[in-house]
């Protein structure tokens, strides 16, 4: 109701739904087709705020339809099948917006009932199960029923313009490539910050936790597309190939390392701009002793020739101090400063790309400050993307369903790659159920708890805050 529906309007609106094209709503609550339409129509004028104009939702209602469907109930399916019936030679998209739990059990029923075609596809929502053999259960199953190019792992976060636009930034431009590697670059940083604690989705999250629900996917996207050496083409398996090795090159961080390379946390109440916020564990749906992470750290490397020795800091969480998706490179500082004094070498060249909330690279380089003595400055190369190209970007979601129908899998996981990337989780997560130790808390507000600063420390580096 937030993000898919709103953007399959928008697409709707530009011109690209077909009249005759449909989208069922799917779901356990009885609802009639009209009480559907008038929910979305709700959900659509709140989160499209101008965007939504009534004459174009007329048409779009009409593409509007509900089926009741209990995932688990097989004979619920037949319905399904009979909205279907006649339209078999149209491209199918069924999106599993659900639970990793019923995917596998959703995708036999569907199977079974006859209604996947040659030309259908599945779109799996993340995380891919809970763990890599969860996951692996379940790519079985979809694999048994569909073809590995009928099925679109989807991580909203290689949708988003900015994540395009770095991959614009590394294979688009010459500039950057002799500069991409150890010897030249120090740490980079990723962040994903949000202000939103757990919402309505509690009981969801209590079992997940930040590990499973952002690092396995968005963060570690993020870092392949970052580290991955530059495809030969385009194409969805010349990218995806690139991917997964970085995923295979991490160096697996074991039961005894998860102390010293990760940190974990759990907000508390507190303060987000001027309104009490209330803590995780009384969060509706939340166990009220749950040990469950809303914040993670983690130091990752990369065994490669191009990385090694650069550390990558990962860090999420929820009911942080500012909502914000940034990226920091910090390059080696100069071998031997020809200046003397104050802020003459230090601080080093940084290129910040923000993802989230505005869309800019910045490329910190320092400068000579006015005046009669020799006094460098750091001063910021800023590029803002949204005043740059005036156009509407388009909304993750927008751009893969798209992809999707268009039959475009660049932009989606490949089973290798989920499964390498919860190969590289699975110890973490074991490690920290062995610990007796609970997250620690942080006030919900802050930047997280003291350990992720102590992680960061140890190697002599500090969490990049200064627009924060
Ligand atoms: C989702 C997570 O995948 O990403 C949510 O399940 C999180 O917990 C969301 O809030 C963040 O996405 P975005 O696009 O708002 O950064």
């Amino acid at each position: 109701m937030r993000k898919l529906l709103p953007a399959l309007y928008r697409r709707y609106a530009d011109g690209l739904i077909p009249a005759d094209a449909r989208i069922l709503g799917i779901a356990r609550s009885q609802l009639t087709k009209d009480a559907f339409a008038d929910k979305v129509e709700q959900k659509c004028r709140q989160h499209l705020g101008e965007a939504f104009k009534d004459t174009v939702w007329a048409g779009f209602r009409a593409l509007l339809g509900y089926v009741k469907v209990d995932a688990t109930h097989p004979a619920d399916y037949q319905d399904l099948s009979q909205a279907l019936a006649g339209r078999a030679d149209i491209v199918r998209l069924f999106f599993l917006s659900t639970g990793p739990d019923l995917f596998a059990a959703i995708c036999r029923e569907l199977s079974a009932a006859g209604i996947v075609t040659p030309t259908s596809r599945i779109m799996l929502e993340k995380p891919l199960g809970e763990d890599g053999e969860s996951a692996s259960r379940i790519n079985e199953t979809v694999g048994a029923m569909a073809r590995e190019s009928q099925i679109y792992r989807i991580d909203h976060y290689l949708g988003k313009e900015t994540v395009q636009n770095l991959i614009a930034l590394r294979f688009g431009n010459s500039l950057f490539e002799p500069l991409w590697r150890r010897g030249q670059i120090r740490h980079v940083q990723i962040t994903v910050a949000e202000q939103l604690g757990v919402e309505s989705r509690g009981s969801f999250y209590d079992r997940t936790g930040a590990l499973r629900d952002m690092v396995q996917n968005h963060l570690l996207q993020l870092l392949c597309i970052l580290a991955m050496e530059p495809p030969a083409n385009n194409s969805a398996d010349a990218v995806r190939d690139e991917k997964l090795k970085v995923l295979r090159a991490l160096r697996p961080i074991s039961e005894a390392d998860a102390l010293l390379k990760t940190a974990r946390g759990q907000y508390r109440e507190g303060v987000i701009g001027t309104d009490r916020t209330s803590a995780y564990r009384s969060e509706p749906g939340v166990d009220p002793q749950s040990r469950t992470e809303t914040f993670v750290a983690i130091k990752a490397e990369i065994d490669t020739w191009r990385w090694a020795g650069v550390p990558f800091y990962l860090r999420t969480g929820k009911r942080l101090q500012r909502s914000v998706g940034e990226i920091v490179i910090t390059f080696d500082p100069v071998p031997h400063s020809i200046f003397s004094g104050p802020f003459n070498s230090d601080p080093p060249n940084r290129l910040m790309i923000q993802l989230q909330p505005d869309e800019s690279i910045t490329l910190r380089i320092l400068a000579k400050a006015p005046g009669e003595a020799m006094r460098l400055r750091p001063v910021d190369l800023s590029l803002d993307l949204g005043e740059s190209f005036k156009s509407r970007p388009l909304e993750a979601y927008e751009r893969l369903l798209g992809d999707a129908i268009q039959g475009k899998l660049t932009l989606f996981m490949r089973r290798d790659e989920v499964e390498a990337a919860w190969k590289w989780i699975d110890p973490i997560r074991a490690a920290w159920d062995a610990d007796d130790e609970d997250p620690k808390p942080y006030a919900a507000g802050s930047w997280g708890p003291n350990t992720a600063g102590a992680l960061i420390a140890r190697d002599g580096f500090t969490w990049y805050d200064e627009t924060f």
